[in-house]
């Protein structure tokens, strides 16, 4: 994940491997997550702790804009929400529905009455 992502959590997501990218090499004592300085960097880290050979990119827009264009990504599992919201990061869902196939997909209403749809993408 991006280092603006880690902060936006504020805590390590539990029982996995957490690698945070910044550009700032990160000396930090005690930390609980792997630091990389790049992306490749990261998936190399991902690549020495994964058991079952998957990692799972998690954003923010920045990383999710780079590993698509760099063509790290195997597949996708995409929530959509069916309601304009304000925000200021963005993802490029035309862009994958372009490139990548629809494997498997479910609508749901969420019990505030909002529509969404989880679609995997390969
Ligand atoms: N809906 C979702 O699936 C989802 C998922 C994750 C996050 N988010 C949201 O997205 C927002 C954050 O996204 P964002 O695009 O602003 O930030 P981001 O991608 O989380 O992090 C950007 C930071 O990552 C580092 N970075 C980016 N590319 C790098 C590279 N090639 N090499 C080394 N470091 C690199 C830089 O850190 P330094 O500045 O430290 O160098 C950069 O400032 C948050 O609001 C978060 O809540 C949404």
């Amino acid at each position: 994940m991006g280092r603006k992502t880690h902060e936006s959590i504020g805590k390590v997501l539990q029982d996995r491997v957490n690698i945070v990218i910044s550009r700032k090499s990160d000396n930090s004592e005690n930390k609980l997550y792997e630091s990389a300085l790049s992306l490749a960097d990261a998936l190399k880290i991902a690549k020495f702790w994964s058991c079952d050979g998957e990692c799972f990119i998690i954003g923010g827009a920045e990383i999710y804009k780079q590993a698509l264009r760099m063509k790290l990504v195997h597949r996708l599992y995409i929530t959509e929400i069916y309601r304009d919201f304000d925000g200021d990061a963005f993802f490029d869902i035309d862009y994958v529905k372009s490139n990548y196939d629809l494997m498997h997909t479910e609508s749901h209403t969420s019990k505030t009455g909002v529509n969404y749809s989880f679609g995997v993408y390969e």
